[in-house]
């Protein structure tokens, strides 16, 4: 059987109707995400729904850096001691409303660790910035720890990441 939704990097998908339920991230997905992508300050991903072909929700990911005192004393004590760690950056994320509650949201955070796991260049955690205490909410639900200085960034270490977004969790079946 066919899975429902394909993640692929946003081509010629048709934007036009995406609705999440938050404005600013249906308006940068529309009107702005291909300019940022054509000046390679991220990338984007899409999950479409095979079927239709509708965006069912996106995310946003670009290189980034963590400050190593941001991180908890636990963790870097078993680190080189740099003063900055790589990471990959989680920038945006918004699942459509018509597809939310349906484990996409997670399924979409399992791709972005499996991408920064794969890349060449090495990440050693994602960081993704939460819009308000929800989202906070969302993601500490999905593992994702807060950084000291900034509490509206989490921070979720790749090689923990397969256990705590156990890949494909979020699929189910329609
Ligand atoms: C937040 C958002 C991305 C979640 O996506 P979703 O596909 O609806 O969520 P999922 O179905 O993948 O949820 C997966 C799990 O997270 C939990 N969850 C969802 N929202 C949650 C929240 N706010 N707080 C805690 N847990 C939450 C679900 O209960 C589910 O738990 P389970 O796997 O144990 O059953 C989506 O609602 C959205 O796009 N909202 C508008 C934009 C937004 O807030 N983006 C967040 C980044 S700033």
């Amino acid at each position: 059987m066919k899975p429902p939704f394909v993640i692929e990097l946003l081509a010629d998908h048709d934007r036009e109707n995406f609705a999440c339920g938050t404005e600013p991230l249906d308006r940068y997905l529309t009107s702005q995400v291909t300019q940022d992508v054509r000046r390679h300050v991220t990338n984007c991903f899409v999950a479409v729904e095979v079927e239709t072909g509708i965006i069912a929700g996106y995310y946003t990911v670009a290189a980034a850096s963590i400050p190593t005192p941001d991180l908890p004393e636990v963790i870097i004590k078993k680190l080189p001691r740099y003063p900055s760690l790589p990471a990959i950056r989680v920038g945006r994320l918004a699942i459509d409303l018509r597809f939310q509650g349906k484990g996409l949201g997670g399924a979409l955070l399992a791709d972005a660790a499996a991408r920064g796991l794969r890349a060449e260049a090495a990440a050693f955690a994602m960081l993704v910035e939460a819009k308000d205490d929800a989202a906070v909410a969302f993601y500490e639900h999905h593992g994702f720890e807060r950084l000291a200085s900034q509490p509206r960034s989490l921070f979720l270490a790749l090689a923990s990441a397969g256990k705590a977004l156990s890949a494909g969790r979020g699929q189910k079946k329609r």
